[in-house]
């Protein structure tokens, strides 16, 4: 195997294609087909699943249907379940629909925090400190995205001061995990690399993640920088789903097909059958009728059409 010494000998993937992925379509999903994508992402080996975001159904219609999307799920044992709570509405949602692990989301530029969740990034930890003691006093994991941690769609250039600063206040309200989110994708690899080192000297490296939109086409190459610092948690969205409505133009998470065939070649282990994670992907790019965004897919896809190739 040709896996550098230092890499780690097994990768975590949170698949967030359901909510990430599917909160950005323009035609509605229906649940039973957002059910359906769980269920093959389990069969695939996924042990983490982020499903759906219990916010405003006024801001984001396409998770409306959440409570019903978390009801339809046949749970299986070993799995996480997890869902974003913007508020303690939302956090109320999650826990009536049995949620393992909530997400919460702080941005760390101000002109983002106003568009995505309509207030400053120091009211939105606020608001997240009784969602954080709320989801303790249940037993409920946390978890915290930094949005536009390597650049801003509205104010551009975002300083590896002020994510450390979003950084140290998650995790000051009690989080248990940061993930580090390249919303538009722009980030480069040795800048992701120089704002993870900085999340670590605050973070374990246990409770590190990335999460890369794919935008510009950087993600792999910023994956394989963050392995380079032993980080073994990432987030990625089947068939490359994904976007965010407040980041127009932003693409969608890295596709979890690329990421495992790139770990699988690396000797890396993820739990995950490749070949079934590409049965998923081609069931819901069917049901959005479209082509996989995740090269991967399409081309094992194409040599399963044409097998000799
Ligand atoms: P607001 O309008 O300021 O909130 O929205 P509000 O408290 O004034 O409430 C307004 C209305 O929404 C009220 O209803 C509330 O009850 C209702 P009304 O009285 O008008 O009928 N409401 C809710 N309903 C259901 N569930 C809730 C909830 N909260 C309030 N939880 C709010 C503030 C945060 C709610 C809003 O801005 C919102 O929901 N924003 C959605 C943000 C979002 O989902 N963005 C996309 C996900 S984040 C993302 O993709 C980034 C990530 O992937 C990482 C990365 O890539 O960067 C995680
Ligand atoms: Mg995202």
């Amino acid at each position: 195997m040709y896996k550098p010494s230092n890499f780690p000998s097994h990768v975590t993937l949170v698949d967030v294609g359901p909510r990430d992925g599917l909160q950005n379509e323009g035609r509605p999903v229906d649940a039973a087909d957002k059910i359906a994508l769980v269920h093959r992402l389990q069969d695939a080996g996924l042990r983490q699943i982020e499903v759906t975001s219990f916010v405003s159904p006024k801001w984001v219609p396409q998770m409306a249907d959440n409570a019903e999307v978390m009801a339809g799920i046949q749970r299986m044992e070993g799995v996480r379940y997890s869902v974003l709570t913007p508020n303690m509405k939302g956090f109320e949602g999650a826990l009536a629909a049995g949620a393992d692990e909530v997400v919460i989301f702080a941005a760390a530029s101000e002109a983002f925090s106003q568009r995505n969740i309509n207030c400053s990034i120091a009211e939105s930890i606020e608001r997240f400190r009784p969602v954080v003691d709320a989801a303790k006093a249940t037993g409920k994991r946390v978890r915290a995205a930094v949005s536009c941690a390597l650049g801003c769609p509205y104010q551009g250039e975002v300083t590896v001061e002020a994510v450390e600063d979003v950084v140290k206040r998650l995790l000051d309200i009690g989080s248990d995990h940061i993930g580090i989110a390249d919303t538009i994708g722009v980030g480069t690899a040795g800048r992701v690399k120089a704002v993870m080192e900085r999340a670590l000297k605050h973070v374990p490296l246990a409770e590190l993640s990335g999460h890369f939109h794919d935008t510009y086409g950087q993600a792999l190459t910023n994956i394989y920088g963050c392995l380079e610092l032993g980080i073994h948690t990432f987030d990625t969205s089947v068939a490359g789903l994904g976007g965010c409505p407040y980041a127009k133009g932003a693409t969608g998470n890295v596709a979890t097909e690329d990421v495992v065939y790139l770990l699988h070649g690396l000797g890396i282990h993820t739990g995950i059958k490749l070949e079934k994670l590409v049965d998923a992907a081609d069931f819901i790019s069917g049901v959005l009728g479209r082509k996989p965004v995740s090269r991967v897919s399409n081309a094992l896809l194409a040599k399963r059409a044409h097998p000799t190739h």
